[in-house]
């Protein structure tokens, strides 16, 4: 199925109260459990000098799961939406993490240098952000410049069903009893993302090959490494 590109920042005030209540508790978790994992595999400890970066951190769940894993390293969600920040900020000050904040930033402009790019990340994190980009070198380029030399990549992100009735089907499948608004904005999802050849090759275009791409499950790529 060919990709068909979706906005790229959620703004609607309706799509974004939707994703916000969602419950994506199952594969947020993933992302935590993989840099774990990953740190574990190459014997690195984090400390508090340490910055993770959320990069499209939408409503921050993942974020904040970081913030809590790790309570003494600081933990930044980046994103180009204020909506969406509005949503994480309500939440954080319901759940008192002191190490998380939250920066309105539009990621492409990192990467054409129209913004000087404000951090240096320790480690970059990042779930169903790069299909948004409708150039992902853009989204590669950015995260070159947000991350010092041997920083930690962790991004998950959807797989591209082969055709327009998988796409479907997938839909149905995993969002059967979900509001009508997050199964529109799945399916646009879904036909906006990548297959994990795309991926390879982009990474490979920007440089990144370094950093490994494999699919997790029907709906998940990973991608993983240290540059
Ligand atoms: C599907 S949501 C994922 C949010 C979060 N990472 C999660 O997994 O819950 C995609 C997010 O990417 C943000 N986004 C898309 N393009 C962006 C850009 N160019 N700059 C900054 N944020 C962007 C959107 O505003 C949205 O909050």
């Amino acid at each position: 199925m060919k990709r068909t590109p979706e906005p790229e920042l959620m703004q609607i005030p309706s799509q974004v109260r939707a994703y916000a209540d969602a419950d994506f508790s199952k594969s947020d978790s993933m992302v935590v459990k993989s840099l774990e994992k990953y740190l574990k595999k190459v014997g690195r400890t984090l400390n508090k000098t340490d910055l993770i970066l959320d990069i499209a951190c939408g409503p921050g769940n993942i974020a904040q799961r970081i913030a809590k894993n790790w309570p003494y390293v600081n933990v930044v969600g980046i994103d180009g939406s204020k909506e969406m920040l509005n949503e994480a900020e309500n939440k954080l000050s319901e759940n008192l993490t002191n190490n998380l904040s939250y920066q309105l930033i539009e990621i492409n402009s990192i990467a054409t240098g129209e913004i000087h790019c404000p951090f240096k990340a320790d480690v970059l994190v990042s779930n169903s952000a790069l299909h948004h980009f409708h150039d992902p070198s853009r989204f590669w380029g950015a995260l070159k410049k947000l991350g010092k030399t041997k920083c930690i990549h962790i991004h998950r992100d959807l797989i591209r069903p082969i055709s327009a009735k998988k796409a479907f089907e997938i839909k149905e499948k995993h969002l059967s009893n979900s509001p009508k608004i997050l199964k529109k904005d799945f399916h646009a999802s879904l036909k906006a993302s990548f297959t994990v050849d795309e991926v390879t090759h982009q990474l490979f275009d920007s440089g990144l090959s370094q950093l490994e791409v494999f699919q997790v499950d029907e709906l998940y790529f990973e991608i993983i490494g240290c540059i």
